[in-house]
């Protein structure tokens, strides 16, 4: 199988801080790659590199076989990105801003996917309001339409779910699990474990920028271990 993610030691320093530092990292097409780690372990900044928003210290990556030092414009162009902290600009209302993305990203058909969006993830009552003036659960639904309306192969979502209603919630997992049975790739960054155990085909564990497990979900569930006591586990021998 194809690798859509290729990682060789990638590092990101802030100042002393190593805040990433990957020796590798493979991912497949068709997985649903969680990426699990604590609070400050270097999951968002993986995702930057990764989405070329931010240059690395040190080494490269591969994403759909383009470099993250060579042509970061290009792989952004080609993937979706649900960042973790982002919002919509304050002056659009929702129904505009993914209008702008769709025509940035230059689709056909601009109105019928804008609709078929405001539809599936139920906010079309929304749709006139100022992004700045929306829920926060409304305002992910708007960044988790952004992230696939130009129907990338590859999307990285960094703590997509949390703010939304169980209902949506239980959509969008859906909508996840079928984009990588058709051949779609995830790196879904969570801290949420139980979400990871639902919906993942593949787990990495990252504690201090450095990726300390990686393998699939079916090996943890085959032991019987909980994802939980074996990250606990994981992390506190790191
Ligand atoms: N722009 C930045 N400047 C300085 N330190 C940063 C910056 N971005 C992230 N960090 C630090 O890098 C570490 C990893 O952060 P981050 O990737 O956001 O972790 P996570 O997403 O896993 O919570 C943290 O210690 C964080 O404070
Ligand atoms: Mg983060």
């Amino acid at each position: 199988m194809e690798n859509i993610i290729e990682v060789r030691n990638l590092v990101k320093k802030f100042g002393d801080l190593t805040a990433v530092n990957i020796d590798s990292l493979k991912i497949r097409r068709g997985e649903l790659f969680g990426l699990l780690g604590p609070n400050g372990s270097g999951k968002t900044t993986t995702v930057k590199l990764l989405t070329g928003q931010i240059r690395p210290t040190k080494g490269d990556a591969k994403v759909l076989g383009i470099s993250i030092l060579k042509d970061p414009i290009k792989i952004r162009e080609l993937v979706g990105i649900i960042p973790e902290q982002e919002n919509p600009p304050s002056f659009l209302t929702a129904e505009e801003y993914l209008y702008f993305v769709a025509k940035i990203r230059k689709l056909d058909n601009i109105r019928k996917k804008c609709e078929e969006w405001f539809k599936f993830l139920e906010f079309e009552d929304q749709r006139d309001v100022l992004c700045k003036d929306l829920s926060r659960g409304t305002r992910q639904k708007l960044m988790f339409a952004q992230a696939f309306i130009h129907e990338p192969t590859l999307a990285f979502i960094d703590e997509p779910l949390i703010n939304l209603d169980p209902i949506i919630q239980r959509k969008v997992k859906d909508y996840l699990m079928e984009f990588v049975k058709k051949g779609g790739t995830i790196f879904f960054s969570t801290h949420v474990l139980e979400i990871a155990e639902e919906i993942c085909t593949t787990i990495g564990i990252i504690d201090k920028g450095k990726i300390i497990y990686k393998g699939p979900i079916k090996e943890l569930k085959k032991r019987r271990q909980h994802l939980e006591q074996f990250f606990i586990k994981l992390v506190k021998e790191s």
